[in-house]
C-alpha cells in the first residue's frame, strides 16, 4: 500500500464500521485506529473524576495516555452515552485531532470513527460511510453483548430509542458532525453480511487505486 495510503471509515454507532475496517487493516496491512476509544477513554475519566459529561472535558483529552484506551470498562452503556456528550466539546475535538492525524500520516492507516474522511483526513483516497436502519444497529449491538438472548418488544424498542438519540447527538452537533464526505461510498448494509460489506468495499478500493 502507498505510504501514507489512508482509508476513513465512518458512519453511525453499530453500523459494522470496526469489523470492516479490521478486516481491511488486514487484508492490506495496515494498522488500524478505532478513534471512538478516544471519546469513550476520555468519557471514562470524566465519569471517573466524579464530573457530568457536560462539564468541560478538555484536560482529560489532553491527559489521555495509551493504557486509557486498553481498559475494559469503556463500552459500557454509561460511556456510550457520555462519550457523544464530551465528544460535542470543540475543545476536546480539538486536544484529540493532532494525535488522530498523527496515527496516519506515515504509514497509512485504516481509521474509523464519524468525521474521519470529513475533517481528521480530509485527503484520505479511500472514504467510506457504512450504515444501516436503526434497528439492524440495536440488534447487532445486542448480539455482539448478549450472545443467544433475543431482543424483542419493550427491550428492542429501547434499544433502538438509545441508539437513535446517540445517533441525533453525533449528527446533530456543531463541531464535525456524524455525516458523509462528499466523495465517501456509502455502504447500507442492512441485509448484507460482514463479508459481503468487506468485498464490496475491496472492490471500490480496487477501482480507486486503478
Ligand atoms: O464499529 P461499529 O460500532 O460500527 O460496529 P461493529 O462493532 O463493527 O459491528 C457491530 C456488530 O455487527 C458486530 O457483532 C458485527 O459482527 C456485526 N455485523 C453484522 O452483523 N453484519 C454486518 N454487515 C456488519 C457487522
Ligand atoms: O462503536 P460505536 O460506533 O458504538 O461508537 P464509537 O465509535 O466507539 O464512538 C463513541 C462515540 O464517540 C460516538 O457516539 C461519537 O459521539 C464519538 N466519536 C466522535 O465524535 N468522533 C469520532 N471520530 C469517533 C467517535
Amino acid at each position: 500500500m502507498t505510504a501514507g495510503f489512508v482509508i476513513a471509515v465512518d458512519g453511525p454507532a453499530a453500523a459494522g464500521k470496526g469489523t470492516l475496517a479490521r478486516a481491511l487493516a488486514d487484508a492490506y496491512s495496515l494498522p488500524y485506529l478505532d478513534t471512538g476509544l478516544l471519546y469513550r477513554a476520555v468519557a471514562r475519566r470524566v465519569l471517573d473524576a466524579g464530573l457530568r459529561p457536560e462539564d468541560a472535558a478538555e484536560e482529560a483529552a489532553l491527559r489521555l495516555v495509551p493504557e486509557d484506551m486498553q481498559r475494559n470498562d469503556l463500552r459500557v452503556p454509561e460511556v456510550d452515552r457520555a462519550a457523544s456528550i464530551v465528544a460535542a466539546q470543540p475543545a476536546v475535538r480539538a486536544a484529540l485531532l493532532e494525535r488522530q492525524r498523527v496515527f496516519g500520516r506515515e504509514g497509512g492507516a485504516v481509521v474509523d470513527g464519524r468525521d474521519i474522511g470529513t475533517v481528521v483526513f480530509p485527503d484520505a483516497p479511500v472514504k467510506l460511510f457504512i450504515t444501516a436502519s436503526s434497528q439492524i444497529r440495536a440488534m447487532r449491538r445486542h448480539n455482539q453483548l448478549n450472545v443467544g438472548v433475543e431482543l424483542e418488544g419493550a427491550a428492542l424498542e429501547a434499544a433502538i430509542a438509545e441508539i437513535e438519540s446517540r445517533d441525533t447527538r453525533d449528527s446533530q452537533r456543531d463541531v464535525a458532525p456524524l455525516c458523509p464526505a462528499d466523495d465517501a461510498l456509502t455502504i447500507n448494509t442492512d441485509g448484507m453480511s460482514a463479508a459481503e460489506v468487506f468485498q464490496k468495499a475491496c472492490d471500490y478500493i480496487a477501482l480507486r487505486r486503478s
